[in-house]
């Protein structure tokens, strides 16, 4: 077993029947594409996933999976040559596809954030750290007194870690998790229902990022907010997520439980990825996906992982695998599970 798996094994007292619990965001069938003058980039391709209240999702694939496009397509940031080509995506039960850009403005910040990737990079260099969340504030809710906004800022401060000596520097004054912490306040300044963070822990050194996912941990536990998390970090994941979304190519192949999808994945992509976690307790070699990657502006008929699947078949080339639940909470898109009448599940390759 893994660190990461044994990690979890060791965090899974918390894990939750989310069957009884409230849904808040539901994506169903969203669809993004890039135009260029080669044709549309696939990016987002029909994901479907609903985030339940108090909930942390994690989205995890390869890079170019359409991570960040998804994050960007909730929130309807998508610039051109991107554009939402269709799907639902509803918040609280309101569906926000086709809302006007002025009506959206007021859900950003206030119920749906982003904490978009790069973030600690793009906080302007020459504004003081305050002046940048009182800009939020002050944009969304209107002028109020400095001393209430400097309260407001101090508290948040706190509960993200940060001195309250920061609070006259400027970006370059503070270290990269310091930054980063800035940004997570930035982000729940203004007590959203549902934080995004896009890879709020890369770039970050190991410890640093530890701190950063703790922090991030805290501020759901203290505001109860639902909670997408994007990232690489198989390990990380596991100890900060309860459920684990598995996208590749602009799909997502695989939902389930983290201790479900930790101690038996299905999707064959999902199975790469967790082998992929390096072990020193069982040395083994890292495994990587052989095959290549299909143009996304030409996926292939069928399923979109057949050119790296170890187990593909010949209905994976011509019948798209769909999501179902092969065991509960556990949804795979994948022809190598069957299901008999007693509703039990084959494996396929493993019966032939
Ligand atoms: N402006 C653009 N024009 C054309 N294609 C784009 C554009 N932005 C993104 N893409 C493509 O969309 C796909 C999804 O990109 P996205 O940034 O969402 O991936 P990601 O999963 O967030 O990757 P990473 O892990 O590297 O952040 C990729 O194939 C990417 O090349
Ligand atoms: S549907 Fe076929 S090609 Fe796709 S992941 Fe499953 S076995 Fe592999
Ligand atoms: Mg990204």
């Amino acid at each position: 077993m893994s660190e990461a798996q044994t990690s979890h094994s060791n965090t899974t007292a918390k894990a939750k029947n989310w069957a009884d619990a409230k849904p808040v965001l539901k994506v169903d069938d969203l669809r993004i594409h890039y135009e260029t003058p080669k044709g549309a980039v696939i990016a987002v391709a029909g994901i479907s996933f609903t985030l339940y209240e108090g909930e942390t999702l994690g989205l995890v694939g390869e890079s170019g999976c359409g991570k960040s496009t998804t994050a960007y397509g909730i929130l309807q940031l998508i610039q051109p040559p991107g554009h939402i080509v269709g799907g639902e995506i509803g918040l609280e039960g309101k569906n926000l596809i086709g809302l006007s850009e002025r009506d959206f403005r007021r859900l950003r910040w206030t119920k749906l954030a982003l904490i978009p990737q790069g973030a600690m990079n793009s906080l302007n260099p020459t504004m003081k750290v305050h002046e940048q969340i009182a800009d939020v504030i002050v944009t969304h809710e209107g002028r109020q007194s400095k001393e209430k906004i400097k309260q407001r800022i101090l508290d948040l401060f706190k509960t993200v870690g940060l001195p309250a000596r920061i609070y006259d520097m400027f970006p370059h004054e503070l270290s990269g998790g310091m930054k980063q912490r800035v940004c997570i306040a930035m982000g729940i300044c203004l007590n959203p229902t549902v934080v995004i963070a896009d890879e709020s822990t890369s770039a970050l050194d190991v410890v640093v990022q530890r701190v950063v996912a703790q922090t991030l941990l805290k501020v759901k536990e203290l505001l109860g907010v639902s909670m997408i998390m994007i990232g690489h970090d198989m390990g990380l994941m596991a100890q900060m997520v309860d459920r684990i979304a598995v996208m590749y190519a602009g799909k997502i192949v695989e939902i389930a439980s983290v201790h479900s999808l930790f101690k038996e994945p299905m999707h064959p992509y999902s199975q790469v990825l967790i082998d992929s976690i390096p072990s020193l307790k069982e040395k083994k070699p890292l495994k990587i996906t052989e095959g290549i990657t299909h143009d996304p502006r030409n996926p292939p008929p069928g399923c979109i992982f057949q050119l790296r699947c170890p187990h593909v078949m010949d209905v994976c080339r011509s019948k798209e695998p769909v999501m179902r639940e092969l065991k509960p909470r556990q949804e795979v898109a994948c022809h190598l599970y069957e299901v008999d009448a007693k509703g039990e599940v084959k494996n396929v390759a493993a019966s032939a």
